[in-house]
């Protein structure tokens, strides 16, 4: 009399799981095609090797972000400048993302940002790479603690 009802249950629980599996690799498909037709860049998608190039790449307006954010982003030029180096890094990227959208207006920031994309020299994938590398540095932002 037990038999039939465990045999029923242990079917069913094999069929959830083979749902489960099936429900996981269908939104991994998807996200690789979105990928590719939008070339949708998170926070998290840079490269941190190579935004260390780009921070000391001139921008049209001359400058480099160490210019003015100073070697790794953490000894600015003066005291209206941020250190950056160690900061979260999607914080550096939506950041960047606001300053290039003008949510964000700075006289001096906004024009090295917009600057940069208006001249194709700067993409989505270089702001996340710039925000890959300072983030990556040790930084005095991490934790407060104690200032
Ligand atoms: C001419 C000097 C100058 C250059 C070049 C420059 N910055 Fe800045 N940056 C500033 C100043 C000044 C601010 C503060 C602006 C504000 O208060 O909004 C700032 C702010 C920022 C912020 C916001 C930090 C915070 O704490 O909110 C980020 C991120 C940033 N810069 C990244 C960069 C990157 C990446 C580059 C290179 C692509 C760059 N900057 C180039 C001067 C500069």
């Amino acid at each position: 009399m037990t038999k039939r009802p465990l045999a029923i249950a242990l079917s069913s629980v094999l069929l959830l799981l083979g749902l489960a599996a099936c429900g996981k690799s269908e939104p991994a498909a998807e996200g690789a095609g979105h990928k590719a037709a939008h070339k949708h860049i998170s926070a998290f998608d840079g490269d941190a090797a190579r935004g260390e190039k780009l921070a000391a790449t001139k921008l049209p307006t001359g400058q480099a972000c160490v210019d003015c954010h100073g070697a790794g982003g953490m000894k600015p030029i003066d005291a209206a400048t941020p250190v950056i180096g160690g900061q979260y890094q999607d914080y550096l990227f939506h950041s960047l993302q606001q300053y290039r959208d003008g949510k964000r207006d700075h006289a001096l920031m906004t024009m090295q940002i917009k600057g940069a994309f208006e001249a194709g020299t700067l993409d989505e994938q270089g702001i996340a790479d710039l925000s890959a590398y300072f983030a990556g540095q040790d930084g005095p932002l991490g934790d407060l603690h104690g200032k």
